[in-house]
Parts: C-alpha cells; sequence; structure tokens
C-alpha cells in the first residue's frame, strides 16, 4: 500500500542508503507500484524503523524528478531522485568503478577521474541535506555504505545535535590500497563524522584506525579514535547476517519442497547438484569456480550423470564497462564447457541470469548438494548464509572463500583460496564425495552459529552501541 507523507516529517530514527528498500513494479492494470526488496536489510531494520516512527531516506532508481515522500507497507519513505549524470558519475562512476574495486583487493583496475569525485561529493552532500531535513532534534541518523561516506561530516556539520552512525557493508581495504585513493584525507574525514563506525571484520576496523592515525593523526586507542574537538568516535566490527529463522521456515514449506523436487527432476535427477547464486560481478569469482568445474570432469572424476552445476547469476551494474567485459567472459566460457562436457539436453552448466523471488531460492538451496561461494574478496556475502539456513535436513556442503567475510564465522565450510585452481577442484571434490557423517557434523555447526546471530541480533548490537556513543554524546553537548 502506498499513502504519501507528511511534508513536515521530523523523524527520531531516518536510515540513509544509496537506495530505497523497495523497487518499482507495473502492477496487473498498468499502474506503477513498489514492492519491498529482497534481502535481509529491511527485514531487519523495519523493526527497526517502525518502533521508532523512523524514516528511510534512498534513491528509488531511475533518473524520475522530485518526488514526494511515501508511505509503503508502513515503511515511511523519502526518495532522493538523481540526473542521468549522477548517476553515471556518483553511481556507476566513483562508486562503482572507483571504490567498489578498490576496496575489493582490485579485483578490476579502479579509475580515478576528478569529475566523477565532484559528483559524489554533491550527491553526499544532497543526501546530507535531506537527513538534516528530516531528522528530529536530538534524533538519530544511520547511514549506509560506501556510496554515502561522506554523509556523516557533512550532517554532523549541519545538525551537531544528532548521533550519527555508519555502517560499512563491503570491506575496507588495507592501507597500502585505500592510499591509492587521490581523496582517501577527505574519505576518512567524513566518516569521522559518526560518532560509531560500523564494519563487516574486525580486521576492517583495524585497518581504518591505522589509516586515521597515520594519514589524518589523530589518536586513537584500540576501537576510538580521540578528535581534537573532545569528540571521540568508535570504529569496530559488527558481521551482518541474515533472517535465518524465517529462511528456515520457508524452506520446509510444502511448496519449496515440492519446487526443489521438481527443479532436481528438470536437471536430470543427477547425484549430485553443485550451485552458485552471485551478482553478475568480478569480484565473486564465478570464472574460476567454472573453469575448476570443468577441470574436475575434464579429469575424469564425474560426468554430467553424476553431477551438474546451476549457476544463477543476476544481473548487476550493466552500465559500467568492467562488468559488460565479465558478462561476455563468462558466457563465452558456459559455452564452451557445455560443449566440451554436455550431452543432448544435458548441459554441465545451468546458467540463469536472472533474479528469483526468495521462494525460489530457497528451493534452489534445498535442491543444492554443494553450494559454491567463491568470491575474490567480499565484505561478507550472505549467500553463503542463506543456503546454510535452507538446509532443515543438516546436509549439503559448502565451498567458501577464505576472503569471504562468512569464512570467519562459518569454518566447518571447505575453504578454499579462490586463486588456487587446484586447490578449488580438490575442495569441489571432496565436498562431492563426502560421507553424509561429515557433512551434518559440519552443517550442524554452523546452522548453530547462524541462527545464534541472525540480522535481527546484528541490528540491535549496532543500534545499542549506538544508543551508548549517544548518551556519551549527550554528556559531551551538555553546558
Ligand atoms: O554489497 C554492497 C551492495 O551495495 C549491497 O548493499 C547491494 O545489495 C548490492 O551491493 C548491489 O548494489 P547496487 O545494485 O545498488 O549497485
Amino acid at each position: 500500500m502506498v499513502k504519501s507523507m507528511k511534508a513536515d516529517l521530523h523523524a527520531d530514527l531516518v536510515v540513509v542508503a544509496n537506495r530505497l528498500p523497495v523497487d518499482r513494479v507495473t502492477n496487473p492494470d498498468g499502474s506503477q507500484g513498489w514492492r519491498t526488496s529482497p534481502g535481509g536489510l529491511v527485514t531487519a531494520i523495519e523493526p527497526v524503523l517502525n518502533d521508532n516512527d523512523g524514516v528511510w531516506i534512498g534513491w528509488p532508481g531511475g533518473t524520475d524528478e522530485a518526488m514526494e515522500p511515501f508511505t509503503d507497507n508502513g515503511l515511511h519513505l523519502v526518495p532522493l531522485s538523481m540526473s542521468e549524470q549522477e548517476i553515471e558519475e556518483h553511481y556507476e562512476g566513483f562508486s562503482n568503478a572507483t571504490l567498489w574495486p578498490l576496496y575489493h583487493d582490485l579485483a578490476a583496475r579502479p579509475e580515478f577521474h576528478r569529475e566523477w569525485w565532484d559528483t559524489y561529493q554533491r550527491v553526499n552532500r544532497r543526501f546530507a541535506e535531506k537527513a538534516a531535513e528530516v531528522a528530529a532534534e536530538g534524533g538519530t541518523v544511520w547511514v549506509h555504505d560506501y556510496q554515502l561516506q561522506l554523509v556523516p561530516a557533512m550532517l554532523r556539520e549541519l545538525r551537531p545535535d544528532l548521533t550519527i552512525g555508519f555502517y560499512l557493508h563491503i570491506p575496507f581495504p588495507p592501507g597500502e590500497l585505500f592510499q591509492q585513493l587521490p581523496w582517501r584525507r577527505q574519505i576518512l574525514e567524513g566518516l569521522l563524522g559518526a560518532d560509531l563506525v560500523g564494519f563487516q571484520l574486525a580486521g576492517a576496523a583495524q585497518n581504518f584506525i591505522r589509516l586515521v592515525r597515520q594519514r589524518v593523526g589523530h589518536k586513537t586507542h584500540r576501537d576510538l579514535v580521540y578528535l581534537p574537538d573532545g569528540r571521540t568516535v568508535r570504529a569496530t566490527a559488527f558481521p551482518i547476517s541474515i533472517d535465518a529463522r524465517g529462511l528456515d521456515e520457508l524452506s520446509r514449506t510444502e511448496s519449496v519442497v515440492k519446487r526443489s523436487e521438481e527443479i532436481r527432476e528438470a536437471l536430470g535427477n543427477p547425484r549430485k547438484v553443485f550451485l552458485g547464486v552471485d551478482r553478475l560481478d568480478y569480484t565473486k569469482g564465478i570464472y574460476a569456480r567454472l573453469r575448476a568445474f570443468a577441470e574436475v570432469i575434464a579429469d575424469g572424476h564425474f560426468d554430467v550423470d553424476d553431477a551438474v552445476f546451476v549457476q544463477v547469476a543476476v544481473p548487476s551494474r550493466e552500465q559500467v564497462e568492467t562488468y559488460k567485459v565479465l558478462r561476455d567472459e563468462i558466457e563465452r566460457l558456459v559455452g564452451r564447457i557445455n560443449g566440451d562436457h554436455g550431452k543432448l539436453g544435458q548441459p554441465a552448466i545451468h546458467y540463469l541470469h536472472s533474479s528469483y523471488p526468495r521462494e525460489e531460492m530457497a528451493a534452489l538451496y534445498r535442491t543444492a548438494d554443494v553450494m559454491v561461494v567463491t568470491p575474490y574478496r567480499d565484505g561478507m556475502n550472505l549467500v553463503a548464509k542463506e543456503y546454510v539456513a535452507c538446509r532443515a535436513n543438516d546436509d549439503g556442503a559448502l565451498v567458501l572463500s577464505e576472503f569471504a567475510g562468512a569464512a570467519d564465522e562459518l569454518r566447518q565450510a571447505w575453504l578454499v583460496n579462490p586463486y588456487d585452481l587446484n586447490g578449488m577442484k580438490q575442495a569441489l571434490l571432496d565436498a562431492y564425495r563426502a560421507e553424509d557423517r561429515e557433512l551434518g557434523r559440519r552443517m550442524r555447526a554452523m546452522r548453530k552459529t547462524i541462527r545464534q546471530h541472525d540480522v535481527a541480533a546484528w541490528a540491535d548490537s549496532f543500534m545499542s552501541s549506538l544508543a551508548e556513543v549517544r548518551g556519551a554524546h549527550r554528556k559531551t553537548l551538555q553546558p
């Protein structure tokens, strides 16, 4: 349901993210509407927003003219439009062709363009101004991700009364890489506008603290930065998670169980189904993993009657050149592998360039005997956790890159170095051959981990840390 919202909003909690948590849809009668985006972030933040009557500021996608705030399914949304040039230079350019590869271990070569930086600053300022406008006196603002790293400092300047949290969903790189950025100091200072800066992993928080000490010259101790004006900033890890219980329940529903049987049947009832699910992104290691699978077949360990690979590649950032090139490379490789190893009606790789609803994903996870998650670098990787959540029978194997944040928690996966092709081949084979007892032992342990650390626990832990710094912050503001 969509309702327009009062213009004179003053919210105690404001979430600021590059995108709104809803996607535009065309209804059966041809009218335009919104659908809540799939993914855990909305699930996690929705209760926090509802408890605080909060609002979410974000880009609705596309290049529409200014839109009025509206309410959809109880979520108060404040759209912030972007021009074509802003999409090109802020979103596709600085965010996804400069910061994204730089923060992901240079998985592609980052491009540094001064015009992109100008637009990044301009868009960040618009987000900060909008947050300053809608946040109530003494309220809390939670800013998300790499597209908006300047917002905390810009917002603090406009509204020193606010408590500001920032959470980075992607990795934060070590100094040797970060220092390539011509605007490194401005980014660090932008983040230091927050009271609390959250990262996926402790290592990322340490990278940040060290850079602040070396580059900006502030005093630091453990996870604290001491600013010259007397303020302190805390930088620490809050590993994100998923709605583990919700997915577990979904994976047991009759319709998902039935759909999973249909999928296996459609794949020709092989002994084992391998699965990869990723946005089509060069950080995900899709090419190397498919090569490894093909080589295991070529080495004669199994053929397409024994095992097939389903690769879901969700379209992503399709206007960015590196993503276009990647798509061509992967599709060429899939064609070659199927040409070499497929049989009539039995391809080795089932390649799907599409996104699917939650139910279909749960059915795919339920079908997969071996889930293969092999990014070169990933902040967390929620697919690995979603797979575990959907294995209600405590079976199935997870092959997981040691460079995904999730590897810190899912220690019982078959951990691999995605740069080591032979190592990956061996892990695929070990997972394929693993005995039921071994699978059960590993899966039970991983399921316990994700049940204990679900997305609600993540949001609670960030919000309560923010409330603590808020207490301290209030004291410093008192005369
Ligand atoms: O992983 C970082 C992230 O920004 C996620 O928050 C998001 O789901 C994904 O990348 C895709 O982002 P977008 O389509 O907005 O570029």
